[in-house]
C-alpha cells in the first residue's frame, strides 16, 4: 500500500512539472529600435562615404567637442525620424554654402571638400528622409 502512494505522489508530480513547462510561454520576440512606430534610418552609404572623409573627423565620437554638439554621426542611429530628417537638412545646408567642413579644414585638406555633386547627394538623401506630418 505504501509503495501504490509513493508512485501515486511521484506520477503527480512528473504531471505538475509537465504541464508548468508546457504551459511556459516563450519571451516576447524583442522589437527593433523604433520611435513613435517609426524605424530610424541609418545614413545612406553613399552620403557615408562623403562624411567619412570630410565630416567624422570632428562629427564622430573622438572628434570636436563643439562639432559633436551640433552633430554626433555615432549617434545617429538613436535619433528620432525628426532629428534625422532635420539634422540631415542642416548638413546639406552647411555644406552647400562652403560653411562645413570650416575653413581650417578646408585648407589643410583641399581633397576633402565635398564637390558641388557630393553637396547634391547629402541634400538629396536630405529630402528623401524628411518625415511627412499627417
Ligand atoms: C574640422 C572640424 C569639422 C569638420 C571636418 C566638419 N565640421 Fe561641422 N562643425 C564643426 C564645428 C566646430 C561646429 C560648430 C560650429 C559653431 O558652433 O559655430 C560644426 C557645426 C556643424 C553643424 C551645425 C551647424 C549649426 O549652426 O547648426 C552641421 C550641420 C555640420 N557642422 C555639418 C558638417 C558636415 C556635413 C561636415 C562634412 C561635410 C562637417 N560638418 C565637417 C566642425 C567640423
Amino acid at each position: 500500500m505504501k509503495k501504490a502512494i509513493t508512485i501515486t505522489f511521484a506520477f503527480v508530480g512528473i504531471v505538475f512539472l509537465a504541464s508548468m513547462i508546457m504551459n511556459h510561454s516563450p519571451a516576447q520576440p524583442s522589437l527593433p529600435s523604433r520611435n513613435n512606430g517609426k524605424v530610424s534610418k541609418p545614413i545612406s552609404s553613399n552620403v557615408m562615404k562623403i562624411a567619412e572623409r570630410s565630416c567624422v573627423k570632428c562629427h564622430a565620437e573622438g572628434g570636436n567637442g563643439m562639432a559633436m554638439m551640433h552633430l554626433n554621426i555615432s549617434n545617429w542611429d538613436k535619433f528620432s525620424p525628426e532629428k534625422q530628417a532635420g539634422k540631415a537638412k542642416d548638413m546639406c545646408k552647411m555644406v552647400s554654402k562652403g560653411k562645413m567642413p570650416p575653413k581650417g579644414f578646408r585648407e589643410k585638406n583641399p581633397d576633402a571638400i565635398p564637390t558641388k555633386d557630393k553637396a547634391q547627394i547629402i541634400c538629396d538623401w536630405a529630402t528623401s528622409i524628411q518625415v511627412v506630418k499627417k
